[in-house]
């Protein structure tokens, strides 16, 4: 192999200013995030006042010291619904990432009961059954921290029926083998009662975990019988009298303290060490000076991959053919993978190129990183008469059947059938993750105002109609208003098409550790049973 050599030059202007619009970006979404945690905190002194821990330090207590945790969807449901972006922004009310827990790589999923008491949001139930999905997918014990109000009572409509997916998920990750833990440490309630009941291992809370099918106030409503919490569902009810609980803590952080203990008697093996390596040569803080924030203004993806791999060591896989599309092999923190990433539109060259690339990684059984920056396949008679649908159709067909883990950073434009074709949600990458100056839409803004304004005067032209030009030049206005927030970022990762926005400078990192995820999923054998685990 041999070391990609960069051409940028750090002292430019453009440098400068890209760095300098990508900080703004980054800003932008790490005030958002921190302004999850605040309106969470907002309840913070309630907690301590019940003795508890808020719910951000719970998952901190859970985890292992000093090891990473990805968190995922932190933006989740941004300016949807109840979340304004503004001074309500609630991440979906749910807490979720993969951490470690006594040495074991988890899943965590934490009500954010801080916010609306942790009641379920209809895009937080999306994250959740996003959690779900990884989980099983790569073999993750799942480990939930409940305090849940049940379902968003005001917004139910938008999230009872797909919610019952958080537990049959919960089922059918038991039956798979994969181990389920619920720490109880306030309430679960009503349909949020089976967040607890479907749990393999459940650990509650002296005085603090309430689960039952109606509480006080609903049970007189329904049936006139008058009781308390803790004769209805309290902790010490449950472990001593319905079996429904298997441990009982003394608090939060005793509860915590079991759920370790849980997952250390596991037998689940710890990951394999892997071996060091070398760094990238060029240091990744230039990824900000690097890539312009316009997906408008050309760069070389190679000097995004020196600045991601071992080494910056790359194999370009037939570099003169296909010349946009850029494949190869490279090494990340030691894991061997295949990459794919864009100069420029999809050719049918770059599609046959990227189709055959695809299946000698799965030939090889190598992981492929997507780096999408595509504005799509190539369109005019060219290419059209080159065969461009049947190219990308082929690369769109080895992209959907690869077997191999796939992993996509949205690092750019990802618009219309590119979006598909370098794996984008619906293909199923086992992780995707945006740099927030990415922009995911069936086309530019601009190109979809020209399309419809020609639209328009064609259909006047065959009805005999004046075209009105005026007025179709108010509906483009219109258009390229609605693409440029409805591409953004923010908007992307708000309904779940990624899961999260990282910031550029962390991709070797992010992309590294989600590698060990996939390899360590792979290599597990799971003990699957029929059913799930129940409490007979
Ligand atoms: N749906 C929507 N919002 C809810 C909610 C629900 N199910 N339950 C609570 N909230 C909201 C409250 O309106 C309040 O909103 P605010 O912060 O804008 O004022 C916030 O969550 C906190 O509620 P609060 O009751 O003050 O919190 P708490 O920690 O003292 O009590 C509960 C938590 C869960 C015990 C209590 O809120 C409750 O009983 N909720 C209803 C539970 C229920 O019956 N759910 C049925 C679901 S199927």
């Amino acid at each position: 192999m041999g070391a990609i050599r960069s051409s940028v030059i750090v002292e430019s202007d453009d440098f400068r200013a890209n760095r300098a619009a990508h900080l703004e970006l980054i800003a932008e979404f790490r005030a958002l995030e921190a302004k999850v945690r605040e309106v969470s905190g907002r309840a913070d002194a309630k907690f301590r006042s019940r003795g508890q821990l808020p719910p951000r330090e719970r998952v901190n207590w859970l985890l292992d010291r000093d090891t990473p945790f990805l968190e995922l969807s932190s933006l989740c449901g941004l300016c949807m619904h109840e979340d304004d972006g503004a001074d309500n922004v609630f991440g979906g009310g749910l807490i979720v990432g993969v951490g470690f827990i006594s040495g074991v790589r988890t899943m965590v999923a934490a009500n954010d009961s801080g916010i609306k008491g942790g009641a379920a949001h209809p895009m937080g139930v999306e994250k959740a059954i996003r959690a779900q999905e990884i989980a099983l997918e790569n073999k993750l014990p799942y480990v939930q921290l409940v305090e849940s109000a049940g379902a968003n009572l005001i917004l139910q409509a938008e999230m009872f029926v797909r919610g019952g997916a958080t537990f049959a998920n919960m089922a059918r990750l038991s039956a798979a083998g994969i181990p389920v833990v619920s720490i109880v440490h306030g309430s679960s309630t009503a349909g949020g009662a089976y967040q607890t009941g479907l749990a393999d291992y459940v650990v509650m809370v002296r005085g603090r975990s309430k689960v039952f099918l109606a509480g006080p106030p609903l049970l007189k409503a329904a049936t006139g019988e008058i009781a308390g919490d803790e004769a209805l569902g309290g902790a010490e009810l449950h472990c001593a009298t319905t079996g429904l609980g298997e441990y009982l803590a003394e608090d939060d952080a005793d509860a915590l303290r079991i759920g370790r203990e849980i997952l250390a008697r596991l037998g689940w093996a710890a990951p394999p060490a892997r071996s060091p390596a070398p760094p990238p040569l060029y240091d990744p803080e230039e990824l900000l000076g690097v890539v312009p924030v316009d997906y408008r203004k050309p760069y070389d993806v190679r000097e995004v991959l020196a600045r991601i791999v071992d080494g910056s060591d790359f194999l370009d896989f037939k570099p003169a053919y296909g010349a946009d599309t850029v494949c190869g092999h490279a090494t990340i923190e030691g894991r061997p993978v295949g990459l794919i990433g864009n100069n420029g539109p999809i050719d049918s060259a770059g599609s046959s190129k990227a189709g055959q690339f695809i299946q000698l990684c799965c030939q090889a059984g190598l992981p492929i990183v997507f780096l999408q920056n595509t504005t799509g396949y190539l369109v005019g008679v060219a290419a059209e008469t080159a065969g461009i649908v049947k190219h990308g159709s082929k690369m769109i067909q080895a992209v959907a059947n690869a077997d191999v883990p796939k992993l996509t950073l949205q690092i750019g434009a990802s618009f219309g059938a590119g979006h598909y074709g370098m794996c984008g949600r619906a293909f199923k990458p086992r992780f995707v993750f945006s740099w927030p100056n990415a922009r995911v839409a069936v086309m530019g803004g601009e190109q979809a105002a020209k399309v419809m304004a020609i639209v328009a005067e064609e259909a006047a032209q065959a009805r005999g109609l004046p075209f009105d030009a005026g007025k179709a030049a108010a509906q483009g206005e219109r258009i390229v208003k609605r693409y440029a927030s409805e591409s953004t970022a923010l908007f992307a990762t708000a309904r779940l098409w990624d899961d999260g926005l990282i910031d550029p400078r962390s991709s070797r990192a992010t992309l590294a550790f989600c590698l060990d995820v996939c390899a360590e999923g792979d290599t597990r054998a799971l003990r699957p049973n029929a059913f799930g685990v129940a409490r007979f």
